[in-house]
């Protein structure tokens, strides 16, 4: 990219959106990944993580961590799309970790709420389970997704995470089991959910919980935060999280961004 437009903007506001898809197909049009990169730096968000589902999806993220700067890459297989992994898998995912721009393993976890059936259900705790220990023996962190299934995640991580550090992205348990991933040196996602009126337990637990634990994302393309609902979400909204987040402790904005960008470095190195 040109010098100047990795320059932060004039507020000096710099941000990291930790966890995002401009791999996905909503930003696979000419030129639509770029333009979105640059409304970022224009945002502040000078540095971001785009996650991998697929092989094909990490595939993509490594791409446009080596095409763009101060993009990087997590890679793995999402618990929606959980298939037994093979050789072939395992290592192409090493020869990924072996590149800078790859930062973690991601996003991996469980997801009881859009899959019901029990045989799945098992497979997708072997597939996690499997991962986490790519993620161990290639020394590098996780990211994790973890719907309606936070008393097994928790139990894995507890029993399979040891030497692992990582994050619970898209933070929606309850504030005893945030304290319980806090205890085990786990960081908490927060994205667009933290912004909705009906945020429930989620605003209580970004008041209460370490600043030093706490990570900001988008997800993108997916739940756009306030004032944004709605409508594709992308890395640049990661500012509307912050903003809330700072509301929510009493503190500038520019707190929690030197805050969470540091957070950001401290788990995935950039
Ligand atoms: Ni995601």
């Amino acid at each position: 990219m040109a010098a100047e437009s990795m320059q932060a903007p004039a507020d000096g506001i710099v941000l990291v959106d930790t966890h995002t898809h401009l791999n996905d197909a909503q930003f696979q049009a000419e030129g639509e990944a770029a333009a979105a990169i640059r409304r970022a730096h224009a945002a502040g968000v000078m540095r971001l993580i785009n996650m991998g589902d697929t092989m094909d999806s990490s595939a993509l993220a490594v791409r446009l961590a080596e095409t763009y700067e101060g993009v990087y890459a997590g890679v793995g297989i999402h618990p929606e799309e959980a298939r037994p992994m093979t050789q072939a898998d395992d290592d192409q995912i090493a020869r990924w970790a072996a590149q800078p721009e790859v930062v973690c393993i991601g996003e991996i976890g469980l997801d009881y709420h859009w899959v019901k059936d029990e045989e799945k259900r098992t497979e997708q705790r072997a597939i996690f389970i499997h991962q986490l220990d790519l993620a161990r023996q290639l020394h590098l962190p996780v990211c994790v997704h973890d719907r309606e299934a936070h008393g097994d995640t928790l139990a894995i991580l507890k029993k399979e995470g040891q030497g692992i550090r990582g994050v619970l992205h898209c933070y929606s348990g309850s504030w005893e089991t945030a304290q319980e991933f806090l205890k085990l040196g786990w960081f908490l996602g927060v994205d667009g959910p933290l912004t909705f009126k009906k945020a429930a337990k989620l605003p209580d637990i970004v008041r209460q919980m370490p600043l030093g634990r706490l990570l900001v994302e988008t997800d993108a393309p997916y739940m756009a935060p306030v004032p944004k609902r709605g409508q594709r979400n992308e890395p640049a909204f990661v500012r509307f999280v912050a903003e809330k987040a700072a509301q929510l402790r009493g503190l500038t904005l520019a707190e929690v961004a030197a805050q969470t960008t540091a957070n950001a470095h401290a788990l995935y190195g950039i």
